[in-house]
């Protein structure tokens, strides 16, 4: 009986999202499916949904009003402050939907009561116990537009002020202590992201210079390991919120290049020379600045590029300013070389798509724990130094860890290389050629703890998430003790990781439009950080 109220209320919610995410909202039909929904929610027992209720209906597209409007002139910045902190605080348990409709009681503000402990003891049974059929659909977080008084003031202030303004606010961040959307755990400090990520939405705009021919520029790539840098440049460029088509309202522009593209136009095979490629990136920049008063202006500090081809950072080194001052989003984020920079460089996950059309394909499932057989799985090719040591030491010789090259084909047909992920307690991420690896993406979408070994290599977005709340990381070094490495992790450390890998799937997601707090706002909300981190606060 629970199975099958479970099974309806997903699917079910899957319509909604679908609905609400893919077209555009047909309001009858969602009324409909609502009340359905309702009626499902109040027949079925309470733990059925997986979410609460509210968080499932609630897309971006519906627009809320806030619940407190404005009161007092905006003169005194102090007041601005008090009511910002205020509304902000009154999000999370509001009774945020007004559609008469669905009346929905706010579950968020009931888990809240029970304690929170409780509850992520409870989210976790509930998710080992759901685990097979856990299709990702996170829950859309409502955004709250801001008070039309403050919006104002926000507009009427200049791109440097507006951003004083959001670093101020940042140090002031309320704190938060539960949040219905945001995971505390998996982030460094939740209070600061929050702030910063709603400060963000309130005031971020981002200006694309139009130059550039296809396919170098303008042409997103959306398949294949470095698709990364292409699911950010069509979202980018697709987006109404963060654009502006006036460069002096802006306080970031974009370099909208492809590095993947870049290699396939201008390198010579197998001629090991990147420089006809820096010299194009070098023209590029040139040619901007002396175009238009931006790049000047900075020295293109408030510039930035969206790499994720391992070759990103090498073909930037032939123009200064380009190398040492823009904001670089890069897949190879290798602090040892001196090209990413650590204080002011974004590290960008680097995602595999497979399907352009179904991005989240194979998403979620992975098996319960006491139900899966093997304790480290890596396959793949032989690049770069660490591999050949993890199969020096580890191929073939336990039973538990089952370390490969590329997966014999004997092995992937009974069970294949995704299988293999969901099977296992931890997924090996050794770096290749460079740092990054696109199994440590694979890792987090399949549910398997990754154990990142690559000395040197800056986390993806670790200026905001806590990696060491839901990964492993391995010193080189510390290969031959790899498995007691790993067992000598508590099973109840684990499984907070595993809870806690979990709730950071939905910030990891290319969604086939983009949602709050998923990976294309993720990226832009570390470039925005960045951008910020630029700005002093004047004495007194
Ligand atoms: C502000 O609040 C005061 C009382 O607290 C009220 O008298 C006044 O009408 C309010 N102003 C606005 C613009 O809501
Ligand atoms: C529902 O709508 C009616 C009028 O349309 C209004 O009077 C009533 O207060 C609303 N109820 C709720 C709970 O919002
Ligand atoms: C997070 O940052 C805020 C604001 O800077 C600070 O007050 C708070 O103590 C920090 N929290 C943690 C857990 O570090
Ligand atoms: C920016 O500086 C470069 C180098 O100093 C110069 O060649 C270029 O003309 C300048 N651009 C503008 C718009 O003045």
């Amino acid at each position: 009986m629970i199975q099958i109220f479970r099974h309806i209320a997903v699917v079910i919610m899957r319509e909604i999202l679908r609905h609400c995410v893919w077209n555009r909202i047909d309001w009858r039909k969602l009324l409909l499916a609502s009340a359905i929904t309702t009626a499902v929610g109040i027949l079925g027992p309470s733990y059925v949904v997986p979410y609460p209720m509210n968080t499932w209906l609630l897309s971006s597209s519906i627009i809320v009003s806030s619940p407190i409007s404005l009161n007092g002139s905006l003169q005194s910045r102090e007041s601005v402050t008090q009511a910002k902190v205020e509304q902000f605080h009154l999000v999370p348990t509001a009774p945020i939907l007004s559609v008469n409709s669905t009346v929905i009681p706010s579950k968020a503000a009931r888990v809240k009561v029970s304690g929170k402990r409780n509850s992520v003891a409870r989210r976790r049974r509930k998710k080992s116990k759901v685990n097979n059929d856990a299709k990702v659909v996170p829950p859309v977080p409502p955004r709250i537009p801001a008070p039309r008084q403050l919006q104002r003031y926000i507009w009427s202030l200049s791109p440097n002020d507006a951003l004083l303004y959001a670093k101020k606010e940042i140090e002031h961040a309320p704190v938060v202590s539960d949040d219905p959307y945001l995971y505390a755990p998996i982030f460094r400090n939740i209070s600061v992201f929050k702030r910063s990520y709603e400060l963000m939405e309130l005031i971020l705009k981002v200006y694309i210079y139009p130059d550039g021919k296809r396919p170098i520029f303008h042409q997103p790539h959306l398949q294949g390991i470095y698709a990364s840098e292409g699911w950010f440049m069509k979202f980018m460029e697709e987006n109404r919120q963060f654009l502006t088509r006036d460069p002096e309202k802006a306080h970031l522009f974009y370099l909208p290049y492809s590095a993947r593209q870049l290699g396939m136009a201008l390198y010579v095979p197998n001629s090991h020379n990147l420089r006809p490629l820096s010299i194009f990136m070098r023209d590029y920049a040139n040619m901007l600045a002396a175009k238009y008063p931006f790049w000047n202006r900075t020295h293109g500090r408030d510039h930035f590029l969206v790499a994720c081809h391992d070759w990103g950072p090498y073909t930037l080194t032939m123009h200064t300013e380009l190398t040492k001052n823009t904001i670089k989003a890069l897949c190879n984020a290798d602090a040892s070389e001196g090209i990413f920079d650590t204080s002011k460089d974004v590290s960008l996950p680097e995602t595999t798509i497979k399907t352009p059309r179904r991005p989240l394909r194979n998403v979620g499932g992975g098996i319960r724990v006491s139900e899966r057989p093997i304790l480290a799985f890596f396959a793949g090719n032989m690049h770069g130094r660490v591999r050949p040591k993890l199969l020096e030491y580890w191929k073939n010789k336990d039973e538990d860890l089952r370390i490969y090259g590329p997966l014999p084909i004997r092995i992937s047909r009974k069970m294949s290389y995704v299988q293999h992920m969901k099977s296992s307690r931890y997924c090996i991420c050794p770096m290749g050629y460079e740092v990054n690896s696109p199994r440590i993406v694979e890792a987090i979408y399949y549910e398997c703890v990754p154990v990142i070994i690559a000395d040197n290599f800056v986390l993806p977005l670790s200026d905001v998430l806590d990696w060491s709340a839901f990964s492993v990381v391995v010193a080189e070094k510390d290969i031959p003790k790899l498995k007691e490495i790993l067992l000598a992790i508590p099973l109840r450390r684990y499984l907070t990781m595993l809870t806690n890998l979990k709730m950071l799937q939905k910030h990891f997601l290319w969604n086939p439009r983009p949602l709050r707090y998923d990976l294309f706002h993720m990226i832009l909300h570390s470039i925005w950080l960045s951008r910020l981190n630029q700005i002093q606060i004047p004495e007194s």
